[in-house]
């Protein structure tokens, strides 16, 4: 059969390292992955109880309340005019880009351009594809040479927690319009910013111009609202290029669940949780960057998104075996890019307990 065996999946990858840790004989601390561990809310959680009847099928492209409720959104984050017919509702945002560069009908000929250090699905979705892959350099003008079809964003990123600054978005958003080229900015991780002013969106009017030809936005309620297990998202911008898309969405069967899409209305109404989810990151990422400086770790860019990228010095592997020892679970940075072979992601899904316990296995290791 021709099915591919290659695994995207960094759970898989992990295995042998969960393995190496449980045998530590300490109580294992998983900040491998990066699956929220906090409570749904629970004005989501009764809505989706009160909306359980629902024997039709929802609509494909997502019900209107709930498009709405994201334009609503977006014009209180960012002032952005979208209207709810430039939204569509996705499965979670992983479907949406594991299946992008095949429903946009790219081939074999085709370049995809992703992050340097990315998650994974980005290229596991340009392979399924059949696209050819290529990591985008700090110049995006090097790229004019191969000219992608697709470019990939990811603000605040995975692995790293950068974020990409007004300028960055609006020097890029210009590049891929002179070019014909679509930029798909995946922000899944958008809302999990320091408490204050919110990160900048490529859907921000002083990136785009109040205008969304050749761009995409891509959102989650899966860290947003520690909805992961509904699995519900959006993509919003260019209406020529979404509308085509939804088309060959729809008739892929790639349609959210009908109460998840009502109970994703209640979330995305309500702030209040956001802003109290950003304080607990806010304190959880303080206790665990302190833990890894005081034993001469250097932490990187991490100032926002759901996670801590350091380098210990030496190879990814090295760390995440000596962590492993320690009862400690992370992700070898390499998984995300062959530069990330010197560091190590932190996930920030862990109790405050949890992470000052890292920082004082690491310290009691020292000694
Ligand atoms: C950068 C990035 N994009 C997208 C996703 C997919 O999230 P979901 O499908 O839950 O929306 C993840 C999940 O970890 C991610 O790290």
């Amino acid at each position: 059969m021709g099915v591919s065996s290659r695994t995207w999946s960094v759970s898989e990858l992990l295995s042998g390292l969960r393995d190496r840790a449980e045998r530590s004989g300490r109580r294992l601390i998983d900040l491998g992955q990066g699956a929220p561990v906090d409570p749904t809310p629970e004005l989501v959680t009764a809505e989706l109880a009160a909306a359980a009847d629902w024997p039709g099928y929802p609509p494909a492209q997502g019900i209107e309340e709930v498009r709405t409720a994201y334009c609503r959104w977006a014009a209180r984050r960012w002032g952005t005019h979208l209207s709810a017919t430039d939204v569509v509702t996705t499965v979670g945002s992983k479907e949406f880009i594991a299946t992008l560069p095949w429903l946009m009908g790219l081939s074999r000929s085709d370049l995809v351009a992703i992050p340097e250090l990315a998650y994974p699905t980005y290229a596991a979705g340009a392979h399924l594809a059949g696209c050819r892959v290529v990591a985008t350099p700090p110049d995006i003008g090097a790229l004019d040479a191969i000219r992608p079809r697709l470019l990939w964003l990811n603000t605040p990123g995975n692995p790293t927690g950068e974020s990409l600054t007004a300028v960055q978005l609006t020097e890029i958003v210009a590049w891929a319009r002179e070019r014909g080229i679509t930029v798909v900015s995946d922000e899944c991780y958008i809302e999990l910013t320091p408490p204050g002013p919110p990160a900048t969106s490529i859907l921000s009017p002083e990136v785009n111009g109040g205008r969304f030809d050749n761009l995409v936005a891509v959102h989650s309620l899966s860290k947003r609202s520690n909805m992961a297990g509904y699995r519900i998202g959006f993509a919003s911008g260019d209406p020529k290029f979404l509308a085509q898309l939804q088309q060959s969405r729809r008739d892929a069967g790639l349609i959210a669940a009908g109460p998840i899409q009502r109970a994703a209305v209640k979330a995305l109404a309500d702030d209040d949780h956001v802003f109290r989810l950003q304080q607990q990151y806010a304190e959880r990422r303080a206790v665990l960057r302190t833990g890894l400086t005081a034993v001469g770790w250097q932490v990187q860019h991490s100032e926002a998104g759901l996670f801590i990228w350091a380098t210990a010095g030496e190879s990814d592997a090295k760390t995440s075996a000596r962590l492993a020892d320690l009862g400690i679970l992370v992700a070898p940075g390499g998984f995300y890019g062959s530069t990330g072979d010197q560091h190590v992601r932190l996930s920030l899904t862990a109790s405050l307990t949890d992470l000052v316990e890292v920082g004082a296995r690491l310290l009691a290791a020292e000694q």
